[in-house]
């Protein structure tokens, strides 16, 4: 359990969880395993009742993980997932594209649910989505071009989620992003906090989009979708 990164993540993503940061410390000191307040409980049946309503509303055959918010887990709802999905395929307009999704698994379980044939890569943290065989790689932002080489310059759409809102970060995603990105025409799509929509046209030279990302859990911060491209009437449009 890294609790400076656990600390960070409540204290950069305002992900509304300031009453989560408050009481889910682990109860013992030599003990890693984290015991969930009544807080973290109730949110917890939220999160559960809310799959369960999505899955009533038809969307059973996506099964996700259930999130872990040590890793700053907070999965889109199913219109969020089912938009940026769209846009995905759209991009890859038919052709062969291979599409990398950075620190996005929901994204990649939409994706593939829509197209099973889509190229799809999941770079992750997490390692239980390994599950996903060789559509998954191991990924620590700390490490940015720590990948597989042929993951080199093969993508032609990336979409990726950062862990945290912070510059740091941003910048080490943008190290992987040039690491992944093909020569040529590439279609890049940030998902994250309005607060880094500054630094998101600083460092990776992106705008945002009318279309407001959601999630599952009630998040108490904007989210905004950032673009290197004008999608047109899609996603909201581009902000000018
Ligand atoms: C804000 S969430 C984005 C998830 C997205 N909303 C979804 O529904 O798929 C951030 C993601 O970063 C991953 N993550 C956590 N620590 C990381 C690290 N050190 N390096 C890369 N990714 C990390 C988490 O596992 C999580 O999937």
């Amino acid at each position: 359990m890294h609790c400076k990164n656990m600390e960070e993540h409540f204290e950069l993503n305002p992900n509304s969880v300031t009453e989560l940061s408050e009481s889910s410390t682990p109860s013992h000191e030599d003990d890693d395993t984290p015991v969930l307040s009544s807080q973290a409980l109730a949110a917890l049946k939220e999160f559960l009742s809310e799959q369960q309503s999505n899955s009533d509303a038809g969307d059973s055959e996506v099964s996700l993980l259930s999130e872990d918010w040590r890793l700053s887990q907070f999965w889109y709802d199913a219109e969020t997932a089912n938009t940026v999905s769209e846009e995905v395929l759209t991009l890859c307009n038919g052709v062969d594209s291979r599409v990398a999704c950075i620190a996005c698994p929901t994204l990649y379980a939409y994706l593939k649910k829509m197209d099973p044939n889509a190229s799809v890569q999941l770079l992750e943290y997490d390692k239980r989505f390994e599950q996903y065989g060789s559509d998954y790689t191991f990924y620590d932002y700390n490490h940015p071009e720590e990948l597989p080489s042929e993951l080199k310059h093969s993508y032609k759409v990336i979409v990726v989620d950062p862990p945290y809102l912070s510059k740091e970060c941003l910048e080490k995603v943008g190290e992987t992003i040039s690491f992944l990105r093909q020569p040529g025409e590439s279609f890049l799509l940030l998902l994250t906090g309005e607060v880094q929509k500054e630094r998101a046209a600083e460092i990776l030279g992106l705008r945002p989009c009318g279309f407001r990302p959601h999630h599952s859990s009630k998040l108490g911060n904007e989210f905004r979708l950032f673009s290197n491209y004008d999608p047109g009437t899609r996603l909201g449009g581009w902000e000018k």
